[in-house]
């Protein structure tokens, strides 16, 4: 039988990320957020005064003890994400957990050990394997459109702001993401930040595939300063950057790529944001993911093309009203992320496991360790010598 009862959600850490997540909930007849919690008393009641939110709170423990709530959603810095899903599964609740799951593989761990003895469910919030291209993308590759895949190629272009987006706090505000520790990337924050979502998207395109080895190659020169990403972002020229990375799968028919061009690493690429080509024994399949735009078949503007050796080509779109932070037709930060929501509070409905959970979260954190590692030690890293106290930032 249905499970009918109303799941009821915090929300901590009310910055760009949470108001994405806010829509999943609002999306799903049987959630309510009934609290939200920031240390930015003002911007937490000015969240609750604009969605109708009762409770309020600047204190994480006081939400935890005093709020009537199945899930805390965890939208908080990178620093703070294991932390508090630990606290939160010590108090026996659900759990959302936004990416980088952790900064070290041993935090995560514990995480999941956590999680597992309580019996809560947590899912890691890995966007790009809900967003709808990619999950086109998969469905295509299943159904063996292309073969078995063989060789993956991500492209990352700029990510270019919608004008007038509405995003709370600027890069002031941020910094967070640029700090050696609190970033969890070291030298390299801006790939400890993303790196995950490449890496995961690398097996999820390669069904049942497991990244074994990885080798990066880092920028030898700084770039020019001045040069600048998005506007809500601290990131200027990337001083330390890593514009390709390289890997291998436990498959040795198989291999992967990412490579970056951009303007803030001082870069030109006319494909925009991230893009996937996935070549398989007998077709490809190029697919637009987060920001992605400029995808075109015989003049149109497309979001995924399918290439088959002796075959038509056949060309899709996903119109879900585009997004609302990235010029861009792929509705990331709108419906990627209800499509994460849905799933969570679904799996709890039904009691199923999240279909990425914090063991995928580690090992996506994992992969990232080995990519910074690779490129300051100048060598390929296999990703199972990550050992479990190893961060970048120490
Ligand atoms: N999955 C995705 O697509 C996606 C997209 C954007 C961000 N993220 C991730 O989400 C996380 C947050 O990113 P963001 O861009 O929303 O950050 P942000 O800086 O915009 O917001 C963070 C919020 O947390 C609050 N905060 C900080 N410490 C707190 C504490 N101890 N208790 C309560 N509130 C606290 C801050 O005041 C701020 O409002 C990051 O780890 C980022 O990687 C994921």
């Amino acid at each position: 039988m249905a499970d009918a009862r109303q799941i009821k959600v915090g929300i901590v850490g009310l910055g760009l990320v949470a108001r994405s997540h806010l829509k999943g909930y609002l999306a799903h007849p049987q959630a309510e957020v009934v609290a939200v919690c920031d240390l930015d008393e003002q911007n937490a009641h000015a969240f609750a005064r604009q969605h109708h939110i009762p409770q309020v709170y600047t204190s994480y423990e006081q939400m935890l003890a005093n709020a009537d709530i199945d899930v805390v959603d965890i939208g908080t810095p990178t620093f703070l994400h294991a932390p508090m899903a630990l606290q939160a599964a010590r108090a026996g609740k659900h759990i959302h957990c936004e990416k980088p799951f952790c900064r070290s593989v041993g935090e995560g761990l514990e995480v999941c050990a956590e999680v597992e003895q309580r019996g809560v469910k947590l899912l890691v919030g890995e966007t790009y394997v809900f967003l709808a291209s990619h999950l086109k993308a998969r469905e295509l590759i299943e159904a063996g459109q292309i073969g078995k895949p063989l060789q993956l190629r991500q492209r990352h272009g700029a990510w270019l702001e919608r004008p007038g987006a509405l995003l709370h706090g600027g890069p002031a505000q941020r910094n967070w993401r640029v700090d050696p520790a609190k970033s969890g990337g070291g030298a390299y924050p801006w790939i400890f930040d993303h790196a995950v979502h490449f890496f995961a998207t690398a097996e999820y395109l390669i069904p049942g595939s497991h990244i074994a080895q990885i080798y990066s190659v880092p920028a030898r020169q700084a770039q020019a300063p001045g040069q600048r990403g998005a506007a809500h972002d601290p990131y200027t020229a990337a001083e330390v950057d890593i514009p390709l990375i390289t890997w291998t799968y436990e498959d040795p028919a198989c291999q992967g790529v990412w490579m970056r061009a951009e303007r803030l690493n001082g870069k030109y690429d006319y494909l925009r944001g991230f893009s996937t080509s996935v070549v398989g024994e007998k077709g490809l399949i190029e697919v637009l993911g987060e920001g992605g735009g400029n995808l075109f078949w015989e003049g149109k503007q497309q979001h995924l093309i399918l290439h088959r050796d002796g075959q038509p080509t056949r060309c899709f779109r996903f119109e879900e009203g585009g997004d609302e932070v990235w010029d861009s037709e792929i509705s990331y930060y709108s419906q990627g992320h209800v499509n994460q929501v849905r799933h969570l509070l679904d799996s709890i409905l039904q009691d199923t496991q999240p279909r990425y959970n914090g063991r995928d979260g580690i090992h996506a954190v994992r992969c990232t360790l080995a990519a910074i590692r690779s490129a300051q030690e100048g060598r390929p890293m296999r990703v199972d010598d990550i050992g479990a106290a190893y961060t970048a930032y120490a």
